[in-house]
């Protein structure tokens, strides 16, 4: 039998790539392997909450039976504030940052950034979702509170990033920019087992993931590009939860787009939370993330945290193959 690496012991040994490493990263990242655990553990329960009254429902109707997307969000601060190495959260589910007022935490060098539960209509139909997070260095001073603009950095200064994927079962991936590693809980032993070592995304693949319902709001060179992966038999894979859609292409191949529309310039995802993670992540693995004007995702300015940003993501040939098809088609438009 091979010897089973969990994800605290490789985080461990991972440790000394980084000279000057106190541990605080290395904590961190088990400190969200432990809050990914807790969310797992609810979200497995989801579907019996309307059968057996779980604790916290009040009532049949499953009234305040708390939404899920909230306990996540709680579970991440909660584990994130007490692990003493955050000083400070953003997340999709809160309006403003949240400065961690212990003296550890004033006190510590890195900010978190995290949609806490990726997909989260798919919860309501057995389908799987994610959790994403990024991890920064503070810019301000220590013995502050942090401040919004110490969340202003780009994608390209994330520390760490990584996703936790509950699907037919939990993964959690991650990268510190040295490779991207995979690991799949072991229920039984309560522990993510290293699985995938060192992920390398395929240069092209067969699929492609976008919500082809939008498809007549999409700008000519996106419909374009997507009728060429139609015409070359591309099969077409959309779940709604990013997470998923990308964990799809990250081991298989493709390209996941989520461009503008007439109604939304910037579609919908965010950049903070999602799509900085989600692009470290892939360009880690040998991957490219633009966004719908051909500019690198890690490249972008982040001004607000809940800002919103276009992506296509995916197999670099395929990204290259969709660049050409924007090049000659926006030159089409403009004249
Ligand atoms: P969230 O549940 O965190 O709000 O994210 C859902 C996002 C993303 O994961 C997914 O790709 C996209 O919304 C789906 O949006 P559409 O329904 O507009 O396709
Ligand atoms: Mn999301
Ligand atoms: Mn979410």
């Amino acid at each position: 039998m091979n010897r089973i690496v969990t994800l605290d012991e490789f985080i461990i040994k991972r440790q000394k790539d980084f000279p000057y490493a106190s541990g605080e990263l290395t904590g961190l990242l088990r400190d969200i392997g432990v809050a990914a655990k807790i969310i797992n553990r609810e979200v497995n329960r989801a579907g019996l909450v309307n059968i057996l009254g779980v604790e916290g429902s009040e009532n049949q109707s499953g009234d305040i039976v708390q939404k899920l997307d909230i306990f996540s969000n709680e579970v991440m601060i909660e584990c994130l504030a007490n692990s003493g190495e955050c000083c400070g959260i953003a997340s999709e589910e809160d309006e403003s940052i949240i400065p961690v007022n212990s003296i550890a935490g004033k006190d510590a060098k890195y900010i978190v950034v995290m949609d806490p539960l990726d997909g989260s209509s798919n919860i309501d139909v057995n389908v799987s979702v994610g959790t994403i997070f990024g991890i920064y260095r503070r810019k301000s001073d220590k013995k502050q509170l942090v401040e919004t603009s110490d969340f202003y950095q780009k994608g390209d200064e994330l520390v760490a990033s990584g996703y936790v994927l509950y699907g037919t079962s939990t993964m959690l991936v991650y990268t510190t920019g040295k490779g991207v590693n995979g690991f799949t809980l072991d229920p039984s032993i309560g522990e993510f087992c290293l699985s995938h070592r060192d992920i390398q995304i395929p240069a092209k693949g067969n699929y492609y993931s976008v919500n082809q319902g939008y498809y007549s709001k999409f700008d000519l060179e996106m419909r374009r590009y997507i009728d060429h992966c139609a015409d070359m038999n591309y099969r077409l894979r959309y779940i709604g939860s990013m997470v998923s859609d990308i964990h799809r292409i990250l081991f298989q191949g493709g390209i996941f787009l989520y461009p503008n529309t007439r109604k939304y310039p910037l579609g919908k995802l965010r950049l903070l939370y999602e799509c900085n993670p989600m692009s470290f992540i892939v360009e880690q693995s040998g991957g490219k993330a633009f966004n719908t004007k051909l500019k690198r995702i890690l490249d972008e300015d982040v001004h607000d945290i809940h800002q919103k940003c276009t992506i296509a993501i995916g197999s670099p040939l395929m990204l290259d193959e969709m660049k050409q098809f924007v090049e000659k088609y926006q030159a089409t438009t403009a004249q």
